[in-house]
């Protein structure tokens, strides 16, 4: 572990007043973060890891902590975050309701990446909430979330630690790169193991809704829980009573350009015929395209190592320059629902208004 302002030289001066803590994934030194868990209790802003992607946290009940988030990312007000409990004990007690469907759930998938949007409690403001009745609580599980949560003994609200709209962040230095010194602590415990955000499920109903697909496919919530569960059509990102997930989201600044595994010709024909045009050219595939002077990923073919992989290099491709970005579609099985749900998504045109 070691404790340290980030930067020298020009860049200290911008981002003099945020402390980085380093600590180890699996073992973090307590000591090291106790400064961020009371400076959490003050209501600052600390960036932290969980096993997914990076969050920008605060106490979750403390609104104008919470509104100091918004104000970071720059993201919308109707669009609620995320409150990381240490358990459903936690939980219960921010929820209005608590069924027993999420009682299921949370005993076959807590801690990990699953949020469950439950009505809210009393405690919780409506800042968290957008407003709406219901609030998104995950137990995540990665050591360092779960230590600050437990130093701190408040619940967190943490969305993704970009600036809104942005690929979310599974490195500390992404989490630089995209917000500066917008925050009082950030905790650096390397790369995040999942690499895509939690599944939001919303259990307020006989059914489970899936309102964001995640590495926890709609699959595996249907065994637990025992019923099927509600999700939009294959290839359909659109989920009503999600605002986040309404737009085009996780997106990098090039454009991205989708072509079916295998039918690489055409999307061959488009990047050459782009870069004839001086459009800086990058590939995301599983076998390399007949392209020559080009940024080519080649992923992996199991999904959670893809997933882990897959921010990471949307970032690299956004630092190199890339303009448009050619990604081979992974196939439509459930276990890369998660993963072409981000990628649909970033290939979709136009603004967004997401976090
Ligand atoms: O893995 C994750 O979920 C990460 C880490 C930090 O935990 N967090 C994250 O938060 O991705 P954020 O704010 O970037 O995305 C949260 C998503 C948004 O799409 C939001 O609209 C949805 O969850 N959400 C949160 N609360 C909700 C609620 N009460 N009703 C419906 N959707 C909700
Ligand atoms: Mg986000």
């Amino acid at each position: 572990m070691c404790s340290s302002t980030l930067g020298r030289g020009a860049a200290s001066a911008y981002l003099s007043r945020m402390r980085v803590i380093r600590v180890e994934p699996d073992a973090p030194d307590r000591k090291a973060l106790r400064d961020a868990a009371q400076a959490i209790r003050r209501g600052a802003l600390v960036a932290f890891p969980t096993e997914t992607v990076y969050g920008l946290g605060a106490n979750a009940l403390d609104a104008a902590a919470v509104a100091a988030i918004y104000a970071a990312k720059g993201r919308p007000a109707v669009n609620p975050v995320i409150v990381h409990v240490s358990g459903v004990d936690m939980a219960r007690a921010l929820a209005g309701e608590w069924p027993p469907l999420a009682d299921r759930l949370a005993a076959e998938f807590w801690p990990g990446p699953l949020t469950m949007v439950v009505r809210r409690g009393p405690d919780i403001p409506d800042v968290v909430t957008g407003g709406g009745d219901t609030v998104g609580l995950r137990m995540p599980a990665h050591p360092v979330a779960l230590a600050l949560i437990e130093l701190s003994g408040l619940p967190l609200a943490a969305p993704s630690a970009n600036r809104s709209s942005q690929v979310s962040p599974t490195t500390a230095e992404h989490v630089v790169r995209g917000l500066g010194n917008r925050m009082a602590y950030l905790v650096d415990a390397g790369p995040t193991s999942v690499g895509i955000e939690s599944t939001v499920v919303d259990v307020t109903g006989p059914a489970p809704r899936l309102l964001r697909p995640g590495m926890i496919s709609a699959l595996n919530i249907a065994r637990a829980a025992g019923v099927p569960v509600v999700e939009a059509a294959p290839g359909q990102p659109a989920v009503p009573r999600s605002p986040g997930v309404l737009g085009k989201h996780y997106a990098p600044g090039g454009r991205v350009l989708l072509f079916e595994s295998g039918q690489g010709e055409g999307a061959v024909l488009d990047a050459r015929g782009a870069m004839e045009r001086g459009v800086r050219v990058g590939t995301i595939v599983f076998a390399p395209l007949a392209l020559r002077g080009v940024h080519q990923h080649i992923m992996p073919r199991n999904p959670g190592e893809y997933a882990r992989q897959l921010y990471a290099t949307l970032h690299r491709l956004d630092d190199a320059g890339c303009e448009l970005i050619v990604v081979e579609r992974p196939p439509a099985t459930p276990e890369w629902q998660g993963v072409l749900d981000r990628l649909h998504r970033a290939a979709l045109p136009g603004a967004d208004n997401a976090g």
